[in-house]
């Protein structure tokens, strides 16, 4: 059985009522804003997140109207975030089409993005329970806190591995722990179930944004540009490594530009990538998230239901080994 089937098999259903749920919510009156959203609902993305949702809150005590709006909810302000981070990235491809950026314009990408982020809202307050506002609240401060932290390293030139997780815990990981509370919340669980499965939640965030690293040392098609972090400043783990551990010279006036928050040109871009492979990058990348993800598993609660259990660990693993 493929690790997506094993994922769904548990939440079979319901994920297929969400994936109609989420798409009747995507409306709007205003013609250009309804023709962007369904844009938007014709190419909807892998649903990483309200799959997290239901696995968790199927494990925590049950799966319920509060907890598809808590899906909703998550996947529309991780949709409003896309749509913002194409157009600060000036990225032009997205899920296997021209993003929304390209398609219409970047004044419609950011207004579409404020409107899912209020849509995401709605569907919070929905749920009755404050719990859920409040935790998506601090995750949506995560994020742009995130992309700015990743600015600032590239602007002062403080590169360092500890940046780096911090880094990506804010624009990506605090959103997979937004989805375990939540789910639990919704689900009538407890304390503990919350403390626990945000750690799972945590360490596959932390899994996710580095196996999305990776991804841009290669060419392959993932439906979205490749190649583009260094242009865009941004020092990922495989090259970070190399920075710190590597004596190759080629690295010496590499390291000097970005000490200085100067970009690298293109022939500078092509060198760090072909260290990044040749020297260790990826391999210690791909350490890291196998550790993370021993740390996820761990961190489950021991008394989930079997299928429940081999679906989050497939989760994990399918964050690792997805190909898009
Ligand atoms: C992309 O997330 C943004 C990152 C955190 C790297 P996904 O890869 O889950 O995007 P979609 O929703 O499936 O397109
Ligand atoms: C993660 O950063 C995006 C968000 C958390 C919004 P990236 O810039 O790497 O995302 P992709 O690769 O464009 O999806
Ligand atoms: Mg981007
Ligand atoms: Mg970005
Ligand atoms: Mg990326």
């Amino acid at each position: 059985m493929s690790l997506l089937s094993i994922i769904k098999t548990p939440i079979e259903q319901e994920v297929a009522d969400f994936d109609g749920y989420f798409k009747s919510l995507l409306k709007s009156d205003v013609v250009l804003m309804d023709n962007a959203l369904s844009f938007l609902a014709e190419s909807v993305g892998k649903m990483m997140r309200p799959m997290l949702v239901l696995l968790v809150a199927k494990s925590a005590g049950g799966i319920n109207s509060k907890t598809f709006s808590a899906a909703a909810a998550v996947e529309m302000l991780h949709t409003a975030s896309l749509l913002h981070d194409d157009v600060i990235d000036e990225s032009d491809k997205r899920r296997g089409r021209p993003s929304l950026n390209v398609r219409f314009n970047n004044n419609v990408a950011v207004l579409a993005g404020d409107y899912m982020f209020s849509m995401s809202l709605g569907c919070a307050a929905k749920t009755g329970d404050t719990r859920v506002v409040d935790s998506l609240s601090i995750m949506g401060q995560d994020l742009p806190n995130g992309e700015v932290l990743q600015f600032d390293m590239q602007q002062n030139g403080s590169y360092s591995e500890e940046n780096y997780f911090k880094a990506i815990y804010y624009k990506t990981a605090s959103l997979f722990v937004c989805c375990c509370a939540c789910a639990v919340y919704t689900a009538g669980g407890n304390d503990e179930q919350v403390a626990r499965f945000s750690e799972f939640g945590k360490y596959a965030g932390l899994c996710f944004q580095m196996k999305d690293d990776i991804f841009d040392y290669y060419s392959d098609d993932i439906g979205k540009p490749t190649g583009s972090d260094m242009r865009e400043g941004k020092i990922t783990l495989p090259a970070l490594y190399v920075l710190s551990n590597s004596k190759n010279p080629h690295l010496v006036p590499i390291r000097e530009k970005l000490a200085n928050g100067i970009y690298l040109d293109e022939k500078e871009i092509e060198t760090l990538i072909a260290i990044s492979k040749d020297e260790g990058g990826i391999d210690y990348t791909n350490i890291c998230i196998e550790r993370y993800r021993r740390v996820a598993i761990e961190s489950l609660p021991s008394d989930i239901a079997p299928d429940l259990r081999d679906a989050l660990v497939a989760y994990i693993d399918y964050v690792i080994a997805r190909e898009k």
